[in-house]
């Protein structure tokens, strides 16, 4: 049977098909051809069945986000299969999965490179989305640091002093800083590469979000999250469809006036830890 007689569709590319990527997509993809791109086959299959099933028109590919060539490769086959509208790159560690240096490699450089490569094929009007997190706001960049991070390129990013130095020192750190300089990465991109190709490029910052990411630093430190979930606003965790919400309009028409910007999902985490009202760490 043949589902949808149209044949050129809106590309939607989506690196590392974990709980949000898959939950963005799944809110955008209706009608358009999307592109899944993950290191985990099994991870491809699982997703590719259940949006299958559920009436989307997929395609996997196996992709090492670490990797320029494996980067550059998926973002060629997005622009194979048609006019790419939307890229999404979710890929990412968080600091109980990894090392400090794999964090910086996938969380910092990764994003980097995603960012470079499908800066050479997006659709004029296309739009882009990076999942940063929260824990971008944890530990502040002193502002000239971060200007030499804003225009610093992907390759150069581990060879500034303060990503050798300071990001490098353990994995909770990396992290931080990896994430914080995702928003600086789309600055960049937002009023250079992708701007030359008429494209918009955001991101999302996301609070604590129930994914099985979420769940190994939930068993690494339980209590601190608790803590943390506790001082919230909200009172309670997240969830991917949330995020999903906010990607959408970020994405879409409604947003065509922002580029280069952040916006912060976090039930009011960072707003208790600006005020006093909790402590990281305690
Ligand atoms: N869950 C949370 O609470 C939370 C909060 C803030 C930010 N984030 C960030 O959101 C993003 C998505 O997280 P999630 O919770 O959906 O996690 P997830 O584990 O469900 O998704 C991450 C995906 O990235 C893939 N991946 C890992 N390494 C890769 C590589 N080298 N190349 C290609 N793909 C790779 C994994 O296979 C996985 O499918 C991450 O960047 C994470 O740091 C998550």
């Amino acid at each position: 049977m043949i589902f949808d007689r149209n044949n050129e569709k809106q590309v939607v590319a989506l690196l590392g098909a974990g709980s949000m990527g898959t939950a963005i997509v799944r809110r955008i993809g209706a009608g358009k051809k999307i592109l899944l791109g993950d290191i985990s086959e099994k991870a491809l299959e699982r997703v590719s069945e259940d949006f299958g099933h559920c009436g989307y028109d997929v395609e996997t590919m196996v992709v090492n986000a670490l990797h320029r060539d494996s980067v550059e490769a998926f973002a060629h086959r997005a622009a194979e299969l048609g006019p790419v509208m939307h890229f999404i790159d979710t890929a990412g560690a968080s600091p109980n999965q990894a090392n400090p240096e794999h964090i910086v490699d996938l969380d910092m450089v990764g994003t980097g490179l995603a960012i470079d490569a499908f800066s050479e094929v997006m659709a004029a009007g296309g739009s882009g989305l990076i999942i940063s997190s929260q824990a971008a706001y944890m530990y502040p960049i002193p502002n000239d640091i971060e200007l030499q991070l804003v225009n610093t390129p992907t390759e150069g990013l581990k060879d500034v002093p303060f990503v050798k130095e300071v990001a490098m020192q353990n994995s909770g750190l990396a992290y931080m800083i990896a994430k914080r300089i995702n928003h600086l990465q789309a600055q960049r991109a937002a009023a250079t590469s992708w701007r030359k190709r008429r494209a918009r490029i955001n991101t999302i910052s996301p609070g604590v979000i129930v994914t099985p990411l979420a769940y190994d630093e939930f068993n690494a430190n339980g209590e601190g999250y608790q803590r943390m979930i506790d001082a919230s606003a909200a009172g309670r965790t997240g969830t991917s469809d949330e995020i999903a919400e906010a990607a959408a309009f970020l994405l879409g028409e409604h947003a065509r006036f922002i580029t280069g910007t952040d916006l912060l999902i976090d039930g009011g985490v960072i707003a208790a830890i600006r005020t006093g009202e909790y402590k990281l760490g305690e």
